[in-house]
């Protein structure tokens, strides 16, 4: 009984970890939403496959370039799952023709 105790715990504190990570990436995503939008388009931002540490500069340099961020540990968070130098390089937008599209960057 009491081993079945423990895992339950274990279960409980498990779910309510993914739960606040779920929230603090929704934050990052908002953030995100927020803060990222007014020069160029979530493409660009999206579309960067970057370390941690890459992101954290890339993140600084945004600020200093005037972005309006008002929590940057959310960001610190998303970006780089959202955007890992893990995932592969997403591929270009095809238009109808299969012509990959000519970005407005
Ligand atoms: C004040 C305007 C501004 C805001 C706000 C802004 N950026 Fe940028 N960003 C730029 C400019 C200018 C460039 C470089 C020119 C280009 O390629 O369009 C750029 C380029 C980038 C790039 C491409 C790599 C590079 O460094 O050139 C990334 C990634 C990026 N921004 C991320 C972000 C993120 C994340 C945010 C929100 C925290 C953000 N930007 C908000 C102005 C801005």
């Amino acid at each position: 009984m009491k081993s079945l105790r423990l895992v339950l715990a274990a279960l409980l504190t498990t779910g309510t970890v993914v739960a606040a990570d779920s929230q603090m990436l929704q934050r990052g995503h908002e953030e995100e939403q927020h803060s990222c939008v007014q020069c160029h388009s979530l493409r660009l931002v999206e579309s960067q496959r970057l370390s941690r540490n890459s992101w954290a500069k890339e993140i600084d340099k945004m600020i200093g370039w005037g972005a309006p961020v008002r929590d940057r540990q959310p960001l610190l968070n998303y970006l780089p799952r959202q955007s890992s130098d893990a995932k592969p390089v997403p591929q270009p937008e095809l238009t109808g023709s299969g012509v990959p599209q000519k970005s407005n960057h």
